[in-house]
Protein backbone atom coordinates (compact mmCIF):
# COMPACT_ATOMS: atom_id res chain seq x y z
CA UNK A 1 0.00 0.00 0.00
CA UNK A 2 0.97 3.65 -0.84
CA UNK A 3 2.61 5.62 1.90
CA UNK A 4 0.47 8.17 3.42
CA UNK A 5 1.69 11.39 5.72
CA UNK A 6 -2.17 12.45 6.57
CA UNK A 7 -5.42 12.31 6.29
CA UNK A 8 -8.31 14.84 6.48
CA UNK A 9 -11.38 13.67 7.76
CA UNK A 10 -13.90 16.89 7.81
CA UNK A 11 -13.48 17.69 11.53
CA UNK A 12 -9.96 16.43 11.88
CA UNK A 13 -6.32 15.94 10.42
CA UNK A 14 -4.72 12.84 11.22
CA UNK A 15 -1.17 12.53 11.50
CA UNK A 16 1.46 9.97 10.59
CA UNK A 17 3.81 11.04 13.64
CA UNK A 18 7.62 10.92 11.50
CA UNK A 19 9.33 11.49 14.90
CA UNK A 20 8.68 7.45 15.80
CA UNK A 21 9.05 5.52 12.48
CA UNK A 22 10.87 3.48 11.32
CA UNK A 23 9.91 1.77 14.99
CA UNK A 24 6.50 2.55 15.41
CA UNK A 25 3.39 3.67 13.31
CA UNK A 26 1.35 5.89 15.36
CA UNK A 27 -1.36 8.47 14.26
CA UNK A 28 -1.79 12.02 15.90
CA UNK A 29 -5.69 13.32 15.50
CA UNK A 30 -5.49 16.82 15.25
CA UNK A 31 -8.57 19.55 15.85
CA UNK A 32 -7.14 22.09 16.82
CA UNK A 33 -5.28 24.62 14.92
CA UNK A 34 -2.77 24.97 17.95
CA UNK A 35 -1.69 21.70 17.73
CA UNK A 36 -1.45 21.53 13.69
CA UNK A 37 0.93 24.71 14.37
CA UNK A 38 2.98 22.57 17.14
CA UNK A 39 3.07 19.25 15.10
CA UNK A 40 4.60 21.05 12.29
CA UNK A 41 7.11 23.20 14.40
CA UNK A 42 8.27 19.72 16.29
CA UNK A 43 8.60 17.87 12.68
CA UNK A 44 6.12 15.71 13.49
CA UNK A 45 5.09 16.38 9.77
CA UNK A 46 8.06 17.52 7.53
CA UNK A 47 9.00 18.11 3.82
CA UNK A 48 7.92 21.40 2.35
CA UNK A 49 5.04 20.50 0.41
CA UNK A 50 3.39 18.05 3.36
CA UNK A 51 3.93 21.14 5.82
CA UNK A 52 2.02 22.85 2.86
CA UNK A 53 -0.37 20.65 3.08
CA UNK A 54 -1.31 20.49 6.58
CA UNK A 55 -1.12 23.90 7.48
CA UNK A 56 -3.54 23.98 4.92
CA UNK A 57 -6.16 21.83 6.71
CA UNK A 58 -4.58 23.43 10.37
CA UNK A 59 -6.36 27.45 8.96
CA UNK A 60 -9.31 25.30 7.84
CA UNK A 61 -9.58 23.92 11.56
CA UNK A 62 -8.79 27.06 12.97
CA UNK A 63 -11.31 29.48 10.86
CA UNK A 64 -14.20 26.94 11.44
CA UNK A 65 -14.10 26.78 15.15
CA UNK A 66 -14.44 30.58 14.46
CA UNK A 67 -10.90 31.77 15.82
CA UNK A 68 -9.82 34.74 14.22
CA UNK A 69 -8.12 34.36 10.96
CA UNK A 70 -4.97 36.92 11.23
CA UNK A 71 -4.22 34.97 14.78
CA UNK A 72 -4.68 31.18 13.09
CA UNK A 73 -2.00 32.40 9.74
CA UNK A 74 0.44 33.86 11.94
CA UNK A 75 0.40 31.25 14.33
CA UNK A 76 0.88 28.43 11.30
CA UNK A 77 3.18 31.36 9.35
CA UNK A 78 5.48 31.52 12.09
CA UNK A 79 6.61 27.36 12.42
CA UNK A 80 9.13 26.46 9.99
CA UNK A 81 10.98 29.82 8.41
CA UNK A 82 11.81 28.29 5.00
CA UNK A 83 9.57 25.88 3.55
CA UNK A 84 7.88 27.92 0.95
CA UNK A 85 5.35 26.10 0.03
CA UNK A 86 3.87 26.53 3.92
CA UNK A 87 3.69 30.44 2.99
CA UNK A 88 2.23 29.46 -0.44
CA UNK A 89 -0.05 27.69 0.74
CA UNK A 90 -1.52 29.59 3.69
CA UNK A 91 -1.73 32.75 1.54
CA UNK A 92 -4.09 31.06 -1.16
CA UNK A 93 -6.23 30.12 2.01
CA UNK A 94 -6.23 33.59 3.32
CA UNK A 95 -6.77 34.97 -0.11
CA UNK A 96 -9.85 32.31 -0.81
CA UNK A 97 -11.47 33.00 2.70
CA UNK A 98 -11.32 36.66 1.58
CA UNK A 99 -13.11 35.93 -1.32
CA UNK A 100 -15.52 34.14 0.38
CA UNK A 101 -14.70 30.41 -1.48
CA UNK A 102 -15.06 27.16 -0.01
CA UNK A 103 -11.77 27.05 2.52
CA UNK A 104 -12.58 23.31 2.65
CA UNK A 105 -12.28 22.51 -1.24
CA UNK A 106 -9.25 25.26 -1.69
CA UNK A 107 -7.52 22.91 1.31
CA UNK A 108 -8.11 19.83 -0.61
CA UNK A 109 -7.40 20.93 -3.94
CA UNK A 110 -3.80 21.89 -2.76
CA UNK A 111 -3.40 18.45 -1.72
CA UNK A 112 -4.78 16.91 -4.97
CA UNK A 113 -2.88 19.29 -6.80
CA UNK A 114 0.82 18.33 -4.82
CA UNK A 115 0.09 14.72 -5.81
CA UNK A 116 -0.83 15.52 -9.18
CA UNK A 117 2.30 17.69 -9.14
CA UNK A 118 4.41 14.56 -7.75
CA UNK A 119 3.36 12.16 -10.37
CA UNK A 120 3.90 14.47 -13.33
CA UNK A 121 7.61 15.33 -11.86
CA UNK A 122 8.24 11.22 -12.00
CA UNK A 123 7.09 11.32 -15.38
CA UNK A 124 9.24 13.84 -16.77
CA UNK A 125 12.37 13.00 -13.95
CA UNK A 126 12.82 9.55 -14.90
CA UNK A 127 13.63 10.36 -18.40
CA UNK A 128 16.69 12.04 -17.20
CA UNK A 129 17.28 8.57 -15.58
CA UNK A 130 19.41 6.02 -17.25
CA UNK A 131 18.71 2.44 -16.39
CA UNK A 132 20.45 0.83 -13.75
CA UNK A 133 21.38 4.27 -12.16
CA UNK A 134 23.15 4.54 -8.73
CA UNK A 135 21.60 7.31 -7.47
CA UNK A 136 22.06 9.13 -4.41
CA UNK A 137 19.91 11.16 -2.77
CA UNK A 138 19.62 13.47 0.29
CA UNK A 139 17.31 13.79 3.32
CA UNK A 140 13.38 12.54 2.55
CA UNK A 141 11.71 13.70 -0.35
CA UNK A 142 9.16 10.94 -0.83
CA UNK A 143 5.87 10.49 -0.13
CA UNK A 144 6.19 11.23 3.56
CA UNK A 145 7.45 15.10 2.63
CA UNK A 146 4.77 15.42 0.19
CA UNK A 147 0.65 14.68 -0.72
CA UNK A 148 2.12 11.15 -1.85
CA UNK A 149 4.39 9.61 -3.93
CA UNK A 150 7.33 12.21 -3.28
CA UNK A 151 9.54 14.89 -5.54
CA UNK A 152 13.12 13.59 -5.78
CA UNK A 153 12.09 10.15 -4.23
CA UNK A 154 9.06 10.28 -6.54
CA UNK A 155 11.65 10.58 -9.78
CA UNK A 156 13.36 7.31 -8.18
CA UNK A 157 9.70 5.73 -7.93
CA UNK A 158 8.68 6.26 -11.64
CA UNK A 159 12.03 5.06 -12.76
CA UNK A 160 11.90 2.25 -10.49
CA UNK A 161 8.55 1.17 -11.57
CA UNK A 162 9.39 1.80 -15.40
CA UNK A 163 12.00 -0.92 -15.06
CA UNK A 164 14.63 0.86 -15.22
CA UNK A 165 16.54 -1.33 -11.97
CA UNK A 166 17.81 1.69 -9.94
CA UNK A 167 19.68 1.57 -7.09
CA UNK A 168 19.79 4.47 -4.22
CA UNK A 169 22.28 5.52 -1.61
CA UNK A 170 20.73 6.78 1.10
CA UNK A 171 22.17 9.80 3.13
CA UNK A 172 21.60 9.40 6.88
CA UNK A 173 20.98 13.45 6.77
CA UNK A 174 22.38 14.15 10.57
CA UNK A 175 20.60 15.44 12.79
CA UNK A 176 17.20 14.11 12.35
CA UNK A 177 17.66 11.45 10.12
CA UNK A 178 15.76 12.00 7.22
CA UNK A 179 17.42 9.47 5.17
CA UNK A 180 18.14 6.27 7.47
CA UNK A 181 15.12 6.61 8.98
CA UNK A 182 12.55 7.76 6.24
CA UNK A 183 13.78 7.10 3.19
CA UNK A 184 15.12 3.81 3.66
CA UNK A 185 11.55 2.89 4.95
CA UNK A 186 9.78 3.52 2.24
CA UNK A 187 12.19 2.76 -0.31
CA UNK A 188 11.74 -0.50 1.60
CA UNK A 189 8.09 -0.73 1.54
CA UNK A 190 8.73 0.35 -2.78
CA UNK A 191 11.74 -2.91 -3.12
CA UNK A 192 13.70 -0.45 -4.35
CA UNK A 193 17.46 -1.83 -3.59
CA UNK A 194 19.18 1.01 -1.92
CA UNK A 195 22.53 1.21 1.04
CA UNK A 196 22.07 3.56 3.74
CA UNK A 197 25.49 5.45 3.81
CA UNK A 198 27.22 8.56 6.44
CA UNK A 199 26.36 11.69 5.08
CA UNK A 200 30.25 11.45 4.68
CA UNK A 201 30.32 8.68 3.05
CA UNK A 202 29.29 10.71 -0.61
CA UNK A 203 32.57 12.05 -1.81
CA UNK A 204 34.37 8.79 -1.28
CA UNK A 205 31.75 6.98 -3.27
CA UNK A 206 31.72 9.55 -6.11
CA UNK A 207 35.62 9.33 -6.37
CA UNK A 208 35.73 5.73 -7.08
CA UNK A 209 32.85 6.52 -9.50
CA UNK A 210 29.94 4.47 -7.62
CA UNK A 211 27.56 7.48 -8.10
CA UNK A 212 26.08 8.24 -11.42
CA UNK A 213 23.38 11.12 -10.23
CA UNK A 214 22.24 13.37 -7.36
CA UNK A 215 18.87 13.68 -6.47
CA UNK A 216 17.32 16.03 -3.88
CA UNK A 217 14.33 18.58 -3.59
CA UNK A 218 13.97 21.51 -2.55
CA UNK A 219 12.23 23.68 0.46
CA UNK A 220 12.75 27.40 -1.66
CA UNK A 221 13.56 28.07 -4.90
CA UNK A 222 14.12 32.10 -5.40
CA UNK A 223 13.49 33.78 -8.53
CA UNK A 224 17.39 33.40 -9.94
CA UNK A 225 17.38 29.76 -8.78
CA UNK A 226 19.15 29.95 -5.69
CA UNK A 227 17.85 26.42 -3.89
CA UNK A 228 17.55 26.42 -0.23
CA UNK A 229 17.03 22.42 0.83
CA UNK A 230 18.26 19.96 3.86
CA UNK A 231 21.61 20.91 5.39
CA UNK A 232 24.39 19.36 3.29
CA UNK A 233 22.80 20.10 0.05
CA UNK A 234 25.55 22.11 -0.81
CA UNK A 235 28.29 20.27 0.13
CA UNK A 236 26.82 17.40 -2.51
CA UNK A 237 26.66 19.64 -5.14
CA UNK A 238 30.11 21.01 -4.96
CA UNK A 239 30.88 17.40 -4.95
CA UNK A 240 28.84 16.48 -7.58
CA UNK A 241 30.36 19.26 -9.62
CA UNK A 242 34.03 17.85 -8.86
CA UNK A 243 33.24 14.66 -10.14
CA UNK A 244 31.07 15.35 -13.13
CA UNK A 245 28.04 14.09 -12.13
CA UNK A 246 24.35 15.55 -12.91
CA UNK A 247 22.74 17.38 -10.03
CA UNK A 248 19.12 17.33 -10.08
CA UNK A 249 17.04 19.45 -8.21
CA UNK A 250 13.15 18.40 -7.90
CA UNK A 251 10.18 20.44 -6.80
CA UNK A 252 6.53 21.84 -7.48
CA UNK A 253 5.88 24.89 -9.03
CA UNK A 254 4.91 25.74 -5.45
CA UNK A 255 7.92 25.77 -3.93
CA UNK A 256 9.21 28.69 -5.92
CA UNK A 257 9.45 32.19 -4.19
CA UNK A 258 9.12 34.54 -7.44
CA UNK A 259 9.51 37.08 -5.16
CA UNK A 260 12.94 36.81 -3.94
CA UNK A 261 16.11 37.10 -5.18
CA UNK A 262 19.50 35.74 -4.11
CA UNK A 263 20.62 33.51 -1.60
CA UNK A 264 20.37 36.06 1.18
CA UNK A 265 16.45 36.72 0.46
CA UNK A 266 16.41 33.15 1.87
CA UNK A 267 15.68 32.80 5.64
CA UNK A 268 17.37 29.80 6.85
CA UNK A 269 16.18 27.85 9.93
CA UNK A 270 18.06 27.21 13.01
CA UNK A 271 17.07 24.69 15.15
CA UNK A 272 17.99 23.70 18.67
CA UNK A 273 21.59 22.68 19.26
CA UNK A 274 19.88 19.50 21.30
CA UNK A 275 18.83 17.92 17.70
CA UNK A 276 22.33 17.91 17.22
CA UNK A 277 23.93 16.13 20.51
CA UNK A 278 20.83 14.05 21.32
CA UNK A 279 19.77 11.17 19.00
CA UNK A 280 16.60 9.73 20.36
CA UNK A 281 17.57 11.19 23.78
CA UNK A 282 20.44 9.32 23.90
CA UNK A 283 23.65 11.97 24.88
CA UNK A 284 26.13 11.91 21.94
CA UNK A 285 28.30 14.63 23.35
CA UNK A 286 29.38 16.70 26.55
CA UNK A 287 26.90 18.41 28.24
CA UNK A 288 29.15 21.88 27.95
CA UNK A 289 30.22 21.98 24.28
CA UNK A 290 28.02 24.21 22.72
CA UNK A 291 26.55 23.46 18.87
CA UNK A 292 25.47 25.09 16.09
CA UNK A 293 22.32 23.23 13.61
CA UNK A 294 21.30 24.81 10.82
CA UNK A 295 18.64 23.15 9.15
CA UNK A 296 18.79 24.12 5.65
CA UNK A 297 21.86 25.34 3.05
CA UNK A 298 21.40 27.16 0.01
CA UNK A 299 22.77 25.86 -3.34
CA UNK A 300 23.92 28.17 -6.13
CA UNK A 301 22.42 27.86 -9.85
CA UNK A 302 25.74 27.11 -11.08
CA UNK A 303 25.58 23.86 -9.35
CA UNK A 304 22.29 22.67 -10.70
CA UNK A 305 22.37 20.29 -13.68
CA UNK A 306 18.77 20.83 -13.63
CA UNK A 307 15.21 21.67 -11.97
CA UNK A 308 12.85 19.21 -12.40
CA UNK A 309 9.06 20.91 -12.14
CA UNK A 310 5.80 19.59 -12.84
CA UNK A 311 5.66 22.20 -15.61
CA UNK A 312 9.13 21.19 -17.24
CA UNK A 313 12.64 20.80 -17.07
CA UNK A 314 14.81 24.13 -15.91
CA UNK A 315 18.42 24.13 -16.53
CA UNK A 316 19.91 27.35 -14.47
O1 LIG B 1 13.49 19.56 7.82
P1 LIG B 1 12.67 18.82 6.81
O2 LIG B 1 12.66 17.36 7.03
O3 LIG B 1 11.29 19.41 6.68
O4 LIG B 1 13.42 19.09 5.44
C1 LIG B 1 12.93 18.49 4.28
C2 LIG B 1 13.77 18.75 3.08
O5 LIG B 1 14.79 19.37 3.15
C3 LIG B 1 13.25 18.25 1.77
O6 LIG B 1 14.31 17.97 0.90
C4 LIG B 1 12.34 19.30 1.12
O7 LIG B 1 11.39 19.77 2.03
C5 LIG B 1 11.67 18.78 -0.07
S1 LIG B 1 10.57 17.47 0.36
C6 LIG B 1 9.70 17.00 -0.98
Amino acid sequence: MEVKAFYWKGDRLLLLDQRELPEKESWLELKDYREVGKAIREMAVRGAPAIGCVAGYGFLLGVSSGEDPEVVYHTLKNTRPTAYNLFWALDRLKRALEEGKDVEREAIAIEEEDYRANIRMGEIGQELIPKGARILTHCNTGALATAGWGTALGVIRSAHRAGKEVFVWVDETRPYLQGSRLTAWELLKEGIPHKIITDATAGFLMRKGLVDCVLVGADRITKDYFVANKIGTYALSVLAKAHQIPFYVVAPKSTFDTSSVGEESIRIEERSEREVKFVKNVSIAPEGSPALHFAFDVTPPENITAIITDEGIIRP
